[in-house]
């Protein structure tokens, strides 16, 4: 090919672009078109090959149309996608913000009702002269059940059947009760003792109302001259401050290791206040929790004065509280994390 044909190329080259370009108001369009003559495989390419073939004094006037139309390639394209820029700019700009419209909401959480709970009793209890003490979730075979009056063997331990595992001293397991705190607390220090134990504790059952894992509070109270009185008073102090100055509390003799003597707390059914219903299996009243005063034994344990002190202990789980108050009927809505449940409380 002769110089003048290639230079007849390299215009038409552009010619054709200026026709392909047209109107186009796409910038990925326009990318396109310029790559299919300045690209590596475009048609300038195929001009730039047949440069190298020339005569040397030829050269220069191809390689000056080659740079002049390239140049006013580039520049066409650069001038169309500014102004594809500078109309999308305007457009944004035009777009009306309607400052008064209402923010979408935020969805707020909120404390668990097991928290709001144990935060409600906790305060109950402080009020009182109470503090919170807690102990180890994964506890010895001695605080759980023998410093609790109840020896290896003993017939008590199979209301809390549970599983054991060989410690470094002896045998642990998972705190089946709060009561461990009660021995922690005294192992810890002389009395007077004020505590209440709020915590989780494990065991082998597994119904509507049973979870293996549930939360408890337990609650010592050791000084002085503690009476049965005592322990009354503060458990309906509890009950009205709870669940209401009108639900009253019966305390029936029972049978726990470490207490003598022992009472199963109820509350009035908050249900039909007395007068007998499904929920209250008709007593009219509804089993809460354990209580009695401190057993000799126990203080022994824990190197306590049983001629010097005396006191009274209860325990009571928490969840079984809220179903009541709440008329919850499946423990396992507790722990499910549903928000429709939840949401409730
Ligand atoms: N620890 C007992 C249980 O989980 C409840 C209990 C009963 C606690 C009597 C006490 C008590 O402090 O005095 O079944």
């Amino acid at each position: 090919m002769t110089a003048q044909e290639i230079i007849q190329q390299i215009e038409e080259a552009g010619r054709e672009f200026a026709r392909a370009i047209g109107d186009l108001r796409d910038e990925q369009a326009i990318r396109e078109e310029k790559a299919r003559v300045l690209g590596k495989k475009g048609s300038l390419a195929g001009a730039m090959k047949g440069l190298g073939a020339l005569p040397a004094p030829d050269r220069p006037r191809v390689g000056e149309a080659l740079n002049r139309v390239k140049g006013s390639i580039e520049a066409e394209v650069e001038r169309r996608l500014g102004a594809i820029a500078e109309e999308a700019l305007e457009v944004d700009l035009a777009r009306r913000v309607d400052v008064t419209l209402p923010s979408r909401p935020r969805r707020r959480g909120h404390l668990h009702l097991l928290t709001q709970l144990l935060r409600e009793i906790e305060e109950i209890f402080r009020e009182i002269g109470f503090q919170v003490a807690t102990g180890p979730q994964v506890e010895t075979d001695f605080h759980n059940f023998e410093a609790l009056n109840m020896p290896p063997d003993h017939p008590a331990r199979d209301m809390q059947d549970t599983f054991f595992i060989e410690g470094g001293q002896g045998q642990l397991v998972l705190r089946t009760h709060t009561s461990p705190v009660q021995i922690r607390t005294m192992l810890a220090g002389p009395p007077p003792v004020r505590i209440i134990a709020p915590g989780v504790v494990y065991r082998r059952d597994d119904d509507p109302t049973h979870s293996p894992m549930f939360t408890q509070v337990e609650c010592l109270c050791v000084d002085h001259g503690v009476s049965f009185a005592d322990l009354k008073g503060t458990l309906l102090h509890f009950v009205h401050r709870f669940f209401g100055p009108d639900i009253g509390i019966r305390l029936r003799p029972s049978f726990f290791p470490f207490t003598e003597p022992s009472a199963e707390m109820d509350i009035l059914c908050l249900f039909c206040k007395g007068r007998g219903c499904r929920i209250c299996k008709s007593t009219g009243y509804l089993e809460v929790g354990g209580a009695g005063m401190v057993d000799p034994a126990v203080f022994a344990a824990c190197g306590y004065d049983r001629y010097d002190v005396t006191g009274f202990a209860f325990g009571f789980g928490v969840e079984r509280m809220g179903m009541l108050r709440h008329g919850v009927d499946d423990i396992k809505l507790w722990y499910e994390g549903d928000a429709r449940w939840l949401e409730q409380f």
